[in-house]
């Protein structure tokens, strides 16, 4: 807090970049949902992919487990008819943060398997104009995390002469170039995603979203350190080694292209990326004869070993900024016995947020590399 008192004391904008952030939302145990409502829309109209988005009704996939971590899953229980869609969930946070923020999202476990495409990632308003950032994206059994940005202008591209641990891929953020690929830099770590990821005991991603850049972090289990919890009340963002991806604001105009920002959680299924036949291949089984990955995975017969890993599993998420934009006051809750999480349906604090965002294109960037790769093999 004392930080953000000395910017305002100096007349500095509170949205200059402040190395220490103070907490300002804390979202864990039976008050998780109390952070987040449900989108609008019924089902991903945004990816294409094959799924309902769950509500506060579907309390077998929405859920705080006796240990006190929430649970997010896709439905592996129904068998669901040819035609019909399976549930999986979609949150949205309720309060929108501005430029001075950092998200800080600990899991034990992330959505993977065949057809599963899970992502955390912030949408300004009216999406593409408000941004994009995708903070942890992944598809089928996909073996590192890819990060993107997604801008509405040509102001906005990845700086390869910033020093940071990932591989960059496309460096022009424009919705627009590379059929919205969107800028992407890979982890090259494999325990930033899937069945690693679990295997590690899970970690930690971090975004700080400054009008100086954007950078994303993280830190797998034996990574972080033990004064980064759930009880941390701020986030110096200089103590946290390097970053796996940064997009500075010297070839990025940060300002011009991202809004205050909607947390975005959501798994879907096939799709737009996900679901692409050739892009299924590069890391699961064939499709043979007609089949597609909706009729191979989403109405499989036998959807609890097939959706058996497809779940988030959260700590904790906290959110810490010097914007002074939160509409909520933070509001923690432990470990409890297991319940039912209902808040949020539909409610929203700050504004109008509808989900209106969208991941879609960023697939197109990997089918290509996958088609060229395919080329060159042969
Ligand atoms: C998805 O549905 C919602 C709610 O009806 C709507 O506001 C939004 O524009 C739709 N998005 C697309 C891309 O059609
Ligand atoms: C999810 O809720 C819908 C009603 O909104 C219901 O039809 C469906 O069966 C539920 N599925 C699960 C797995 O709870
Ligand atoms: C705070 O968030 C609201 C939306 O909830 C937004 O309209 C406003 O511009 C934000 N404030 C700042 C300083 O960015
Ligand atoms: C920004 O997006 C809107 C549609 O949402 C489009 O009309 C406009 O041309 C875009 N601007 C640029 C510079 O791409
Ligand atoms: C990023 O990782 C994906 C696999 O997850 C791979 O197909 C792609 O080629 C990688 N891109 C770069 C630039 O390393
Ligand atoms: C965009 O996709 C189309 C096919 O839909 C392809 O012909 C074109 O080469 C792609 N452009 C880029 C820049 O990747
Ligand atoms: C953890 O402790 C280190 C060393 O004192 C400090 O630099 C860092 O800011 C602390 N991190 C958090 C999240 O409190
Ligand atoms: C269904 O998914 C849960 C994890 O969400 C898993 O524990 C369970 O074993 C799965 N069911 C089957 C039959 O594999």
């Amino acid at each position: 807090m004392w930080r953000a008192n000395i910017l305002w004391v100096l007349g500095v904008p509170a949205l200059v970049r402040a190395a220490t952030y103070p907490l300002i939302e804390s979202w864990s145990g039976n008050g998780f949902m109390n952070g987040f409502k449900y989108p609008v829309e019924t089902y991903d109209n945004t990816t294409n992919g094959d799924v309902f988005w769950a509500t506060a009704a579907n309390t077998s996939l929405i859920y705080v487990t006796s240990a006190g971590t929430v649970v997010l899953k896709v439905d592996n229980t129904t068998v669901v008819p040819y035609n019909e869609k399976r549930y999986t969930p979609k949150l949205l946070s309720k309060t929108q943060y501005a430029a001075g923020t950092v998200f800080v999202m600990d899991l034990i476990h992330m959505p993977y398997g065949c057809s599963v495409w899970p992502a955390l990632w912030t949408q300004g308003n009216d999406w593409p104009k408000g941004g994009e950032i995708d903070i942890m994206e992944g598809i089928n059994q996909q073996t590192t995390n890819q990060i993107a940005l997604h801008t509405n202008t040509s102001t906005c591209t990845q700086s390869s002469s910033t020093s940071f641990s990932g591989t960059a891929g496309w460096n022009d953020c424009s919705i627009e170039t590379n059929n919205d690929s969107g800028c992407i830099v890979n982890d090259t770590r494999t325990d930033s995603y899937g069945a690693a990821f679990a295997q590690a005991g899970g970690g930690v991603f971090i975004a700080e979203f400054s009008d100086d850049a954007i950078s994303v972090w993280f830190l797998t289990r034996s990574d972080v350190p033990s004064n980064l919890s759930v009880s941390s009340n701020s986030i110096d963002t200089s103590t946290l080694g390097e970053a796996a991806a940064i997009y500075s604001s010297s070839t990025c105009s940060i300002s011009n292209n991202f809004s205050p920002q909607t947390l975005t959680i959501d798994i879907t299924l096939c799709g737009a990326w996900a679901g692409l036949a050739s892009v299924l291949e590069q890391t699961c089984p064939p499709l043979s004869g007609t089949a597609t990955c909706y009729t191979t995975y989403v109405i499989n017969q036998d959807p609890g070993t097939t959706y058996a890993n497809a779940y988030f599993e959260f700590n904790y998420i906290n959110i810490f900024s010097s914007s002074g934009n939160s509409s909520i006051s933070a509001s923690k809750s432990g470990s409890g016995a297991t319940s039912t999480i209902t808040a949020g349906a539909g409610t929203s604090s700050s504004g109008s947020t509808s989900g209106t965002g969208r991941l879609t294109w960023s697939g197109l960037g990997m089918f290509l590399t996958g088609v060229m790769g395919y080329v060159l093999v042969r």
